[in-house]
């Protein structure tokens, strides 16, 4: 299965990403993990992508293109994938519809509120990515991660005033394709408000109805 997680910085996608890779088996694909790796390893590609993520800009659609092309035709992705943070853009949207076919879109939202606040309590591993909050989903020790027993650190991009842009921008450049996909009849509506475990219960329904329509149609 081909999915997208779609939403506002901070709404829980790579958190609700990160269970349904596990579910279904399907690697999670997130280009913003992407990018933060390659700046990481300090590639040409890494600081190209880093001013416009410190700014809380999009990264130009020709770098977006060029790393998620290479990622989607690697072996892992041909049972499925779950994308995260990609698409942003109507332009990325209409090249991606150009390499595969996506079979549903999950479209969460909640208040401007929560996700200020999921942003702010963020912390994330340096070893392996593994995403906690400190208050909602601390880790047992604190500052390293349970799973590889990597640093845990907050991402540059969740100072207070880089929130706020990266909400505007997301607002101007990537809500439109809320209706792109709806018009395409396969976005579906997640209520993100909540704990984790709520959200992760509607996202399970709103499978389980789109598997149970696919099911009639075939
Ligand atoms: P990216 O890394 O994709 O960030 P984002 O989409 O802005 O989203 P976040 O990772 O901040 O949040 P999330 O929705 O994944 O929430 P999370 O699960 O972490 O992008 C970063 C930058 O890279 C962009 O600004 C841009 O510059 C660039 N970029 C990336 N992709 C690009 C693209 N396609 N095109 C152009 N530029 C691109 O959860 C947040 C916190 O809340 C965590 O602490 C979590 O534990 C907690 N939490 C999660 N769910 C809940 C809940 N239900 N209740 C309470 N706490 C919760």
């Amino acid at each position: 299965m081909n999915l997208i997680l779609l939403g506002p910085p901070g709404i829980g996608k790579g958190t609700q990403a990160e269970i349904l890779s596990a579910k279904f088996s399907i690697p999670k694909i997130s280009t913003g993990d992407m990018f933060r790796e390659e700046i990481k390893r300090k590639t040409q590609l890494g600081q190209d992508a880093s001013s416009y993520m410190q700014r809380g800009e999009l990264v130009p659609d020709s770098i977006v293109m060029a790393i998620i092309r290479k990622r989607l035709s690697e072996s892992d992705c041909r049972k499925g994938f779950v994308l995260d943070g990609f698409p942003r853009t109507l332009a990325q949207a209409e090249a991606l519809e150009k390499i595969t076919k996506i079979d549903l879109v999950l479209n969460l939202s909640a208040s401007k509120k929560e996700l200020i606040e999921r942003m702010a309590g963020r912390l994330t591993c340096k070893g392996c990515g593994q995403i906690y909050h400190l208050k909602h989903s601390p880790p047992e020790k604190r500052g390293v991660c349970d799973s590889c027993r990597g640093e845990l650190y907050q991402r540059e991009d969740q100072k207070a005033e880089v929130l706020t842009k990266r909400i505007e921008v997301y607002e101007k450049q990537t809500k439109p394709l809320i209706s792109y996909y709806r018009n395409k009849g396969i976005l579906v509506d997640v209520d993100a408000r909540g704990s984790s475990d709520k959200v992760t219960k509607n996202v399970e329904k709103a499978l389980g109805a789109f598997m149970k329509a696919k099911t009639r149609r075939e």
